[in-house]
């Protein structure tokens, strides 16, 4: 066979066709037809999406049932809902109400907590690689940033983060888990350092992939929140719950500190976005669905990277860091060609390639597209 591996290729190739064999007992039609990317065949104009750290399964049904209700009501200033939202969190999360500030994706805190660290000057430290938006404030609002390489293991270094601090520190980023990197911080080792920094600088923990994790060396930092000002957690709808384009994000922090950040709020999130998250973020089940699916989908790339003898992070998130042995930016040319679109490199791993999970059954698509084209 020559040329490009052709949807009906694969899943003739796979035997899926004739009983679902590599899909496994549970397998359905729908799961079969899930290779189609949002109701149209893949492309390279249409491609699975490995590439931003998305839920591929999309908003919960039952969320997405309220949002589209709630449309009804969109021509009304009504944000009262947000309330109903902060308690739902509130509670989830054992912290007062008036820890946290709901915003349009956690994205709007980073930019906040960046311009409330860059306005203040001195400098911002940060793991590198990492996620850029709260830099790319800070700097705006005059922040100098400094950025201390990861350890070899890929690790955040926070011995290397602790010898960066100085007089003019005035903020420490530590995303965890990290992106993109999954990579997690150990639980004791962080709480230590947050308490011991938070005296001299703000530390912002970006909790992203918080819902992700299954290892009990990782915790949440949310519960120093409350006794600590100088300390700030990132949470967002946009992993997990699926709501990366309906904008529903976190801060928990200090009232004091919610206060300082609140004056740099771009906006209001809406009605059908607070609507939605408040069900979402009440339906377990949902969730532990898509991490099922996302370890499931882990696992059959992990496999891959075995076979093929490629390095590779262990994730703690809904993506993975891997060595291709090969120019990462060659990796993702290539494979778009197949209707699969993966991460961008990251200097200075230029031969270091992010893919994010997609279903299972996408995974094994990309496992049969990648053996053909690398292996
Ligand atoms: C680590 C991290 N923080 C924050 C965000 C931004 O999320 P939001 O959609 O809530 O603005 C992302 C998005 O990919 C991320 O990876």
């Amino acid at each position: 066979m020559t040329g490009k591996l052709t949807r009906r290729d694969w899943l003739v190739g796979t035997s899926a066709v004739a009983g679902g064999v590599m899909l496994g007992s549970s397998a359905s039609a729908q799961d079969m037809g899930s290779i189609m990317n949002m109701g149209a065949p893949i492309s390279p104009e249409n491609p699975i999406r490995m590439t931003n750290n998305e839920n591929p399964y999309g908003i919960n049904p039952k969320a997405m049932k309220v949002i589209v209700e709630a449309y009804k009501r969109a021509h009304t200033y009504n944000f009262t809902i947000r309330g109903e939202l902060t308690k739902v969190i509130a509670e989830m999360e054992n912290i007062p109400e008036e820890c946290i500030a709901v915003g349009a994706g956690s994205g709007e805190y980073l930019m906040a907590t960046g311009a409330l660290c860059g306005m203040s000057g001195g400098d911002m430290i940060a793991p590198y690689p990492t996620f850029g938006g709260i830099l790319r404030s800070a700097r705006n609002f005059g922040a100098n940033i400094i950025t201390v390489p990861v350890a070899d293991d890929l690790t955040i270094d926070l011995d290397a983060m602790r010898k960066a601090v100085t007089d003019k520190t005035t903020c420490i980023y530590l995303c965890n888990p990290n992106n993109p990197i999954p990579s997690i911080i150990e639980k004791n080792a962080l709480e230590e350092f947050c308490l011991e920094f938070s005296k001299k600088a703000m530390i912002v923990i970006d909790e992203a992939y918080y819902e992700y994790v299954r290892d009990d060396s990782f915790s949440t930092m949310a519960h120093l929140i409350k006794d600590n000002p100088n300390i700030v957690v990132l949470r967002t709808a946009s992993k997990i719950h699926g709501f990366a384009n309906v904008r529903v994000g976190f801060a928990f922090a200090h009232p004091d500190t919610i206060r300082e950040l609140m004056k740099f709020r771009s906006g209001t999130t809406s009605y059908p976005a607070l609507m939605g998250a408040t069900t979402s973020y009440q339906d377990a089940d949902y969730h532990k669905f898509v991490i099922d699916k996302n370890y499931e989908s882990l696992n059959i790339l992990y496999k891959m990277f075995d076979e093929l003898d490629l390095p590779y992070v262990n994730a703690h998130a809904n993506f993975v860091y891997y060595n291709a042995k090969r120019d990462a930016k060659e990796v993702r040319d290539k494979l778009l060609e197949s209707g699969i679109l993966v991460g961008r490199p990251y200097e200075p791993y230029k031969n270091w390639v992010r893919i994010s999970t997609a279903k299972p059954e996408e995974m094994k698509y990309l496992v049969e597209v990648y053996k053909r084209d690398f292996g």
